[in-house]
């Protein structure tokens, strides 16, 4: 048997512990995790991808099975390309069922050969969301028990410049 790919898609803007959370847990379980960046327009990001790139990268360099790439398009073609079997997704809060639940069949029936699989966060990052960082940090909130100093870092660069 070759090696078990998985993708974690996700717009991750910006990344969070609740993110890095499920990248570590998923990784013990595949050979190579391929987190992957939605550019995602629609949600206009205030990262740019390479800015997304960039702080996953830096999250992510004591994991040695993980990659980082950004994707447009479907994440079914995204997996077809990695030879991936499985679309990790985290589960936060029941909220996030309905919506994960529709997303997952809906690539069942794109791709039915390719499995998603949901981990639970840590329960202190259950109610985590980059847009919540984003409000609560622009705010002067303080946060960073819940996001890397990295990102945190980034983030009141960015704010400050889009000021
Ligand atoms: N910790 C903290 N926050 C988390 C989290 C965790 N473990 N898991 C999810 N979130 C948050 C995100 O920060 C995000 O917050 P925001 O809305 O405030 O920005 C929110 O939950 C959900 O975002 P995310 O996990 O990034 O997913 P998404 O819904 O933005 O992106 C894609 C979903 C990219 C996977 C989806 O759009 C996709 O598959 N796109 C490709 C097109 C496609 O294939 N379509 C067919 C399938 S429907």
């Amino acid at each position: 048997m070759g090696e078990r790919v998985a993708v974690y898609p996700g717009t991750f803007d910006p990344p969070t512990n609740g993110h890095l959370d499920v990248m570590k847990r998923a990784s013990k379980l595949f050979d190579k995790l391929i987190v992957a960046i939605a550019e995602n327009p629609d949600k206009k990001p205030l990262f740019t991808v390479a800015e997304r790139i960039k702080m996953i990268k830096e999250l992510t360099q004591n994991i040695p099975n993980v990659e980082v790439v950004a994707f447009n398009g479907l994440t079914v073609e995204l997996c077809r390309r990695h030879n991936a079997v499985c679309i990790v997704r985290g589960i936060r809060t029941f909220s996030d069922y309905e919506y994960e639940f529709q997303m997952a069949l809906t690539n069942r029936s794109l791709a039915p050969d390719i499995e998603t699989i949901f981990i639970m966060p840590s329960e202190e990052f259950s109610f985590l969301s980059s847009s919540m960082v984003k409000q609560a940090v622009s705010l002067g909130g303080d946060l960073s028990q819940f996001i890397p100093q990295i990102v945190l870092r980034c983030l009141k660069q960015k704010l400050k410049q889009t000021k």
